[in-house]
C-alpha cells in the first residue's frame, strides 16, 4: 500500500492527541468515549480535530442516522386513558360482556367508535353482529386480555420513560397506521476511525509537546518564543471561503468613475431626485409640448402638487427664450409660456438638472464640473432599460473651448475606462448645438453610451453665461454591463449572492498604487 507520509509535525495538540487516544481505543470510537478516554474538554474540539484529521486522511468520520421514536399526542393521551380498543373491552366486561355500539360513547369519543371496533375485531376480543343495531359480545380472548397488556401498550410504556430506537417492525408498522401515537426523529452518530496513513504516523512516533501556533508581540518580545517550537504553517491545509461585506461592484464603478474625472481636474457636483418641470427642462429649451414631458415618460408627483420658482429673472428669461427667443437671436418655441406647467414637481429624467442649475449659479469660467447620479424614467424593464438608472453628467464651461475638444474629454474619459473603440455621431438634443451621441464598440457591436452636445445660446443666455459650455450625460447602468460582462441591465440590482460574491470590486486607488 502507498502511504502518503504526512510529517506528525503539521498537526495541532488536539490533532495528535485524537490520534493517539483512538491508537489506544483500538482505532475506532464514538466522540463521546474520545472525550473520555483523552480527557478532552469538550466534545466539540475532539470533532473540529477530527474533521481536521479527515481532512488530512488520517481518520475517517462515519455519520450513522438512527431513527428514535417517543410518544406523540395521542400516545400520551391513551397512556393516560387507555387505548379506545382497552376502554371498550372494559366496557363490555363491565357490562356481561354485551354492549352496543351507541352505548360505546359513554367511554369513547365519536371518532374513537370505528378505532376500539377495529382493534377489537383484529385482537379477536370481541364478535360484532350487526342488526337495527350493531352489537359487541366479548370472546373468550377477550376475557383472557382483561389483565394482559398487548404489546402496543407495553411499548407506549416504555416509551414514556426513554425514547426507543429498536422497536420491532411489525408493531412499528402498526402504532405509525394509528397516527399521533408515536412519532420519529433522527439521532446522528458518528464513529471516527483511524486510517493506515493514521496508524502509519502513530507508528512512527508522535510527540506531544508544547507548541506555539500563534505569534503575538508579547511573545516576540518575551523572547518566550526561543525555548518553544513553533508550529509550522500548513498553507495547504483546507478553509473554508470567507465572504466578507463589500460595496457593491457598481460602487466600485461609480468611485472609479469619480477618481477619474477628479484626476482630469474635474469638481464634483449633487442635486436632489425631486426637482422642478422648470428646472429640469423649462431652463434647457425644452419645448414645453416635448413628447419627452408626457404622463408616459416622467413621473411628476401629485404632492407637493407645486413648486414655486425662486428665480423670478430667470423665469422671465426663460419664459421669453421659449416664447421669442429672447435677446438670443432664436426664434424661441412660439406659443404662451405656462409657468403653472413649470412648478410641476418631477423626479429628475436626467442629471442635466444638475450641471446647469450650477452653471446658473457660478457663471465665470472656467469651471469643469462633473455629477453621477440616479435619475428616473417611465421605461419599460427589458435587458437594456430601467425606470432608474445612473447618469455620469458633467460640463466644461472655458472661453473658447471647442468641440473636438468634447470629443478628446470623452475619448480620454472612455480610454481611462478601458474602451478604445469610441464612436461618435451626430444626434439631436434640444438644449445642445451641435449634438453628439457615444458609441462604444462591443462584442460585435456598437451600443450606445449617451448623449453631449455643446449648450445652445437659448439655454446659456438664459442663465447668464455667455461663453461655451461643453455637455454629456453618459449612462453608467450600460457601462457596467460591459465592465461586468453581464447581458442584462436587471442582472446589476437582483442581489445575486453568488455574482456579488465573485465580482471583485475595483476601487482605483486600492487596486492601482
Ligand atoms: N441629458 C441627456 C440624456 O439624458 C444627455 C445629454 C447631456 C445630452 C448633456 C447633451 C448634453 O440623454
Amino acid at each position: 500500500m502507498m502511504v502518503d507520509k504526512k510529517p506528525a509535525y503539521e498537526l495541532s495538540t488536539l490533532e495528535k492527541r485524537v490520534l493517539l487516544t483512538l491508537d489506544k481505543c483500538d482505532g475506532s470510537a464514538s466522540p463521546e468515549n474520545l472525550v473520555k478516554k483523552g480527557n478532552f474538554d469538550k466534545q466539540v474540539e475532539v470533532m473540529n480535530a477530527s474533521s481536521w484529521l479527515q481532512s488530512k486522511k488520517l481518520v475517517t468520520i462515519e455519520t450513522h442516522i438512527q431513527k428514535e421514536y417517543s410518544l406523540d399526542k395521542d400516545g400520551q393521551r391513551y397512556l393516560k386513558e387507555g387505548f379506545p380498543e382497552r376502554r371498550a373491552l372494559q366496557f363490555l366486561i363491565d357490562h356481561n360482556g354485551v354492549a352496543s355500539i351507541s352505548q360505546l360513547s359513554s367511554v369513547l369519543a365519536r371518532h374513537e367508535i370505528p378505532i376500539a371496533i377495529g382493534w377489537m375485531k383484529r385482537n379477536k376480543w370481541a364478535t360484532i353482529e350487526k342488526g337495527k343495531e350493531t352489537i359487541l359480545s366479548v370472546t373468550k380472548i377477550g376475557k383472557q386480555a382483561i389483565d394482559k397488556k398487548t404489546d402496543q401498550e407495553k411499548i407506549i410504556h416504555q416509551l414514556n420513560t426513554a425514547p426507543q430506537e429498536n422497536i420491532p417492525n411489525q408493531l412499528l408498522q402498526q402504532l405509525v397506521s394509528r397516527k399521533n401515537v408515536i412519532k420519529e426523529k433522527e439521532r446522528v452518530t458518528n464513529t471516527i476511525q483511524i486510517t493506515d496513513q493514521g496508524k502509519h504516523l502513530v507508528k512512527q512516533g508522535i510527540e506531544i509537546k508544547e507548541e506555539l501556533s500563534q505569534l503575538t508581540s508579547a511573545i516576540i518580545k518575551s523572547g518566550a518564543w526561543k525555548n518553544k517550537s513553533i508550529r509550522p504553517y500548513d498553507i495547504n491545509a483546507f478553509a473554508p471561503t470567507i465572504h466578507g461585506g463589500k460595496p457593491h461592484p457598481l460602487i466600485g464603478l461609480i468611485q472609479e468613475i469619480r477618481e477619474i474625472f477628479v484626476e482630469m481636474g474635474f469638481e464634483e457636483i449633487q442635486g436632489d431626485y425631486v426637482d422642478s418641470t422648470f428646472w429640469c427642462m423649462d431652463v434647457l429649451f425644452i419645448p414645453q409640448d416635448h413628447p419627452a414631458r408626457e404622463m408616459q415618460d416622467t413621473f411628476y408627483c401629485q404632492h407637493p402638487d407645486k413648486r414655486e420658482i425662486q428665480e423670478e429673472q430667470l423665469l422671465k428669461n426663460v419664459a421669453s427664450i421659449h416664447e421669442n427667443g429672447g435677446d438670443t437671436g432664436s426664434k424661441g418655441w412660439g406659443g404662451t409660456f405656462s409657468k403653472k406647467a413649470s412648478m410641476q414637481p418631477l423626479l429628475r429624467t436626467h442629471t442635466t438638472i444638475n450641471t446647469i442649475r450650477y452653471l446658473y449659479h457660478h457663471q465665470q469660467p472656467p469651471c469643469k464640473v462633473f455629477s453621477i447620479g440616479r435619475v428616473f424614467r417611465k421605461e419599460r424593464i427589458d435587458s437594456t432599460h430601467l425606470p432608474e438608472f445612473h447618469q455620469i453628467e458633467g460640463i466644461i464651461h472655458e472661453q473658447g473651448v471647442t468641440f473636438r475638444q468634447l470629443i478628446g474629454m470623452l475619448k480620454e474619459f472612455y480610454k481611462r475606462m478601458g474602451f478604445e473603440k469610441i464612436r461618435c455621431r451626430p444626434g439631436y438634443f434640444p438644449y445642445t448645438e451641435p449634438s453628439m451621441e457615444i458609441d462604444v464598440f462591443w462584442h460585435g457591436k456598437w451600443m450606445e453610451l449617451g448623449g453631449s452636445g455643446i449648450f445652445r445660446p437659448e439655454v446659456t443666455n438664459a442663465v447668464g453665461v455667455t461663453n461655451p459650455v461643453l455637455a454629456w450625460g453618459l449612462g453608467l447602468e450600460r457601462l457596467a454591463m460591459l465592465r461586468f460582462g453581464l447581458s442584462d441591465l436587471r442582472d446589476l440590482y437582483i442581489s445575486d449572492l453568488e455574482w456579488l460574491q465573485h465580482t471583485p470590486v475595483f476601487i482605483k486607488s486600492n487596486s492601482k498604487q
